[in-house]
């Protein structure tokens, strides 16, 4: 009898746990979907996206206007701006006093400094392991593993510089960005 009682016990207690489990999902369920609507609320709708793009800034977060840019710095300068995700980025301008199709992202692939450029010695030297990038990012020296992340860069008509993400060809290399 009491081994019928006891194989009796378990579907019964299998029951309980699978009520309390069900009771608990449904619970759970509800609760995470009435967040979901509260948490989408504080994602900005454009935070990561693939082509989204963000306007070049200047260290206060104003706008950087191209055509002062310019006017304010010579033929191959380095121009350090934020750009997306607030990283430090690079605006390039050409020998023809152009606004180059793609800024540098400044962070060193080594272990992350922001890499100043050298106008002098015409290349980006990092003051932390001495890795050394090429006028286009590209790496000449160590210990960074790999050139500079590119991004595009577009002057708009209101004046602004439009940063968009890079995942064409690495023009440099011939190969997939390895930031994408
Ligand atoms: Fe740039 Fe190490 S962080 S060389």
């Amino acid at each position: 009898m009491a081994q019928l009682s006891g194989s009796s016990d378990v579907p019964q207690m299998g029951r309980r746990q699978f009520m309390n489990f069900l009771t608990f999902g449904t619970v759970t369920g509800v609760a995470l979907g009435a967040l979901y609507p509260v948490v989408r609320y504080f994602i900005p709708p454009s935070a990561g996206g693939a082509g989204e793009g963000i306007t070049a800034k200047d260290a206060l977060g104003k706008d950087v206007k191209a055509s002062e840019l310019l006017a304010e710095h010579t033929p191959g300068d380095r121009v350090l701006t934020q750009g997306l995700k607030g990283d430090p980025t690079y605006t390039v301008i050409t020998e023809d006093e152009q606004i180059a199709s793609y800024g540098l992202n400044a962070v060193c692939t080594h272990l992350g400094c922001v890499v100043p450029w050298d106008g002098g010695k015409n290349k980006f030297i990092c003051p932390c392991h001495g890795s050394q990038y090429d006028t286009t990012g590209k790496v000449v020296r160590g210990p960074a593993p790999k050139s500079l992340a590119l991004v595009n860069a577009e002057t708009t008509e209101e004046d602004k510089i439009l940063y968009t993400p890079w995942e064409e060809t690495d023009f440099r290399t011939g190969e997939a960005p390895w930031w994408a």
